[in-house]
């Protein structure tokens, strides 16, 4: 089925070659929805970043099939020439850390990636102020990332992952150094969003208090992914 979302089919990564190769990725199968939420979990060295690089398009699979949004990227070889332009638009990366830019208010840092892509500078800048609002931060659109909390600062990351309005969004431990409240907050932002613009969540995780949030949850061992039914616990969600 090519649909919208992720889909992923017996997807196969190697690393290396001969006596020392690593099979990292045996055989993985996912589908993410538009507006869904998954948790990706599973022990270190499982295969979990791996998984986020090869559909984030920074390293190559082996074997297999990914689709993403309504284009097949890779089909037992790359199905798209530009991969620099697939990652910029189909694809919202939000890591561990913010990594925002020091010397750029927070608005130019979510603005950043849309006049990269071509848009006019106050079309950037007003989607940017748009998310804001969203992510009731519309008040600290001028700050400096210095002047943020880190849950501030973690939010202005979120905005940086929706501002191209990619068909998904790849998160790896978006809520690790968040006390319990902001990373709840977080998780049910990135609910309110995934519903609102339909972009189809991953996030990596093995963070104890946002796993039962997840009502379906892709539990990842030795390279093989297999899915599982999450708690689901219940939010209350900004955005019908
Ligand atoms: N660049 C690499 N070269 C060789 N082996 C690697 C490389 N990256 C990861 N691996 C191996 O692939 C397996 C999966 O790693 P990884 O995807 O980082 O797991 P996780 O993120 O779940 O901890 C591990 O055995 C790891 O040692
Ligand atoms: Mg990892």
């Amino acid at each position: 089925m090519v649909g919208k979302g992720i889909h992923i089919e017996g997807l196969k990564k190697r690393y290396g070659s001969g006596d020392t190769a690593v099979e990292a990725l045996k055989n993985v199968d996912m589908e993410v929805a538009p507006g869904e939420v998954v948790g990706l979990i599973g022990p270190s060295g499982s295969g979990k970043s791996t998984l986020l690089k090869c559909l984030g398009a920074v390293i190559e699979p082996t074997a297999g099939r990914m689709i993403l949004g309504d284009e097949v990227i890779y089909n037992n070889g790359w199905k798209v020439t530009d991969l620099r332009a697939l990652r910029r638009d189909k694809i919202g990366f939000i890591f561990q850390a913010p990594y925002l830019i020091p010397f750029l208010d927070v608005t130019d840092n979510v603005a950043l990636l849309p006049m990269l892509a071509g848009k006019p500078n106050a079309e950037a800048r007003q989607r940017a102020r748009e998310l804001f609002k969203d992510l009731d931060m519309e008040h600290r659109a001028k700050a400096m990332p210095s002047q943020l909390s880190g849950g501030e600062q973690q939010r202005v990351a979120i905005a940086r992952g929706l501002v191209n309005r990619p068909p998904v969004i790849l998160a790896d431990e978006p809520t690790a150094p968040l006390d319990s409240e902001r990373a709840l907050a977080v998780i049910r932002i990135l609910n309110d969003m995934a519903r609102k613009f339909e972009t189809a969540i991953i996030v990596v995780t093995h963070d104890e208090k946002i796993i039962p949030t997840f009502k379906r949850i892709y539990n990842i061992r030795d390279g093989v992914t297999y899915e599982e039914a999450g708690e689901g616990r219940d939010f209350e969600l900004k955005y019908k």
